[in-house]
């Protein structure tokens, strides 16, 4: 499983975007592009980002039924990205429509990864709005559960989750965990959070941090930091 630490470029604008990766010079980091950063550059700036050589993680989050998603995902899959992901609570039926279509002809596909419970939903929301009465760390697993027997690769959690879906999933079910913050850093509006050397301790397989790097007076040095403390 390779190790790794993804940007989050939560940037409104391509332009933007492409200023702060070009501080990087000749490196190239894994970089996460979510739904601000697509809706508005579109998909052009996922093909301008993999031109130059990243690696990258579209973060998109797709939830509808399974005839949709699978067509959505041979679009996404046609872009040549290396991880995409959707809700698991789309049902284990709209998880395996997404594998179908996102595997490419020769077999090969990017890592397909699910969102279990979204951290902004607490208990009390997710039994007032959801009507699902479990305790929430119950349905995380179970989330988590499906979308492997769903055949997904792995699931964004907590690094605070990371070991327990392991223990769970297996130790080859890929953990992606934001949530990341400098012993020294700023927490931000994230609530439990950890560093990305703890983040190895527990397991996490990547740690996604977006601005203890690209809000730091020198993103390069924030992502060196984060590399040695989180892969070594
Ligand atoms: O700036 P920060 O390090 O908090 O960014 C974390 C990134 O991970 C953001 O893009 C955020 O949307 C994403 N994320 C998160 N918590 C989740 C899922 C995604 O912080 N549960």
């Amino acid at each position: 499983m390779g190790k790794d630490v993804i940007i989050a470029c939560d940037f409104a604008g391509k332009q933007e975007t492409l200023d702060f990766l070009a501080k990087f010079g000749e490196e190239r980091p894994f970089v996460k592009i979510g739904m601000e950063l697509y809706y508005s550059a579109g998909p052009d700036i996922v093909r301008e980002i993999k031109a130059r050589g990243h690696k990258i993680f579209l973060d998109l989050k797709l939830h509808d039924i399974p005839n949709t998603v699978k067509k959505a995902m041979a679009v996404l899959s046609g872009l040549d990205v290396d991880m995409t992901n959707l809700h698991a609570a789309g049902t284990k039926a709209m998880m395996e429509a997404a594998l179908e279509g996102l595997t490419r002809p020769d077999g090969s596909r990017p890592l397909l990864i699910a969102v279990t419970q979204l951290t902004s939903t607490s208990q009390e929301r997710m039994e007032a709005d959801l009507l699902i009465e479990k305790p929430l760390d119950e349905v995380v697993m179970h989330y988590a559960k499906c979308a492997a027997e769903a055949g997904l690769a792995g699931v964004v959690c907590s690094p605070l989750e990371a070991g327990k879906v392991h223990e769970v999933c297996g130790a080859d079910f890929v953990t992606v965990t934001p949530g990341v913050r400098f012993a020294d850093g700023d927490v931000g509006d994230q609530v439990r959070v950890t560093t990305p050397a703890r983040a190895k301790e527990i397991g996490s397989d990547y740690i996604v941090v977006g601005r203890p790097i690209t809000a730091a007076a020198d993103p390069v040095a924030a992502w060196k930091r984060c590399c040695a403390e989180f892969i070594g």
